[in-house]
């Protein structure tokens, strides 16, 4: 079934589990903003996905985002190719990040949090400031988005397991010169290891959080978190939150809640 909403326009592997996607959706284009994500629904066999937004064009009326095969809607949206048409893109949700002008940002992301990292390292750049870089992911044939992410850094460091890691590459960026705010978006745990290191040195930092999210818009109570002490929606407060606030360890918990169901749906849908 080709529904016609969101048309793919463009499909490209950027690694072995990662694609980009463009799709034609003027209203969406017309208004997004970095931070903020869409809400993918393939076709009626389908479960809402949520993507963050990394690139588009108000103008030629696209959206583009980067996703990573992890389970049972990644796997059949790698399937799909252009001209295809999708149930439903509901979006721009979420707060975008609030850009301050001509500060000192460092954006550190890991994995498929590069896409949106690029989102954010853009506008932080267009708005004047100096942004340097830290990505990181396994392995280095899983780094993805370099030139996008260099052509918008002073500077970009590059991680891997093999080498000096997230942490330890940041603590030294930072130490050579101290940022005003650092964005990270990647994994809970390197999340809360840059959280705990910029705490220490007293940076100022907001995390993207990426719980299960089920309705997007407040409703099912499926993404909260504890921020301060106090529940959060991240689909309507966040997605990013001051890190240093977060409970990351209860975040961690609730993420593998379904991670058997998950399981599941993955061997059964096969
Ligand atoms: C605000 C937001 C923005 C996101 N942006 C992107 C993006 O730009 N690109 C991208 O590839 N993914 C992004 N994600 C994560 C993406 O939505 C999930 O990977 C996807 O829903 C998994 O669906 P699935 O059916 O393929 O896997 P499932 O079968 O649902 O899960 C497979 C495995 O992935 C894990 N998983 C499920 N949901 C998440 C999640 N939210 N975060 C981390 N691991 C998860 C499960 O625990 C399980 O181990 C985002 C999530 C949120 C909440
Ligand atoms: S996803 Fe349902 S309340 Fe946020």
């Amino acid at each position: 079934m080709n529904y016609k909403v969101g048309t793919l326009l463009e499909k490209e592997r950027l690694t072995d589990k990662i694609f980009r996607m463009k799709l034609h959706h003027p209203q969406i284009a017309s208004k997004v903003r970095a931070g903020q994500f869409i809400l993918l629904l393939m076709d009626e066999r389908s479960e809402r996905v949520p993507f963050a937004v990394s690139d588009w064009s108000g103008e030629d009326g696209w959206i583009e985002f980067a996703f990573e095969v992890v389970g049972y809607s990644t796997r059949r949206l790698s399937e799909v190719e252009p001209g295809y048409g999708f149930l439903n893109v509901a979006g721009p949700l979420g707060n975008p990040v609030e850009v301050e002008g001509g500060i000192d940002v460092c954006v550190v992301a890991e994995g498929i949090g590069i896409s949106e990292a690029y989102a954010v390292a853009r506008a932080f750049r267009e708005a004047g400031c100096a942004v340097r870089s830290v990505l990181g992911a396994d392995r280095e044939s899983e780094l993805f988005y370099l030139d996008k992410v260099g052509s918008v850094s002073d500077e970009v460091f590059l991680c891997t397991k093999d080498g000096k890691w997230i942490p330890e590459r940041l603590r030294e960026v930072m130490e050579a010169k101290r940022p005003d705010l650092v964005y990270t978006v990647g994994k809970v745990e390197t999340m809360k290891a840059v959280s705990e290191l910029t705490k220490e040195l007293g940076v100022r930092t907001l995390a993207s959080l990426r719980p299960i999210m089920l309705c997007g818009i407040g409703i099912c109570g499926s993404c909260r978190v504890k921020v301060g002490g106090k529940i959060r929606l991240t689909c309507l407060d966040g997605p990013s939150f001051d890190a240093h606030q977060i409970d990351f360890d209860e975040l961690l918990a609730r993420m593998g809640m379904f991670r058997e169901e998950e399981r599941v749906v993955s061997e059964v849908m096969k």
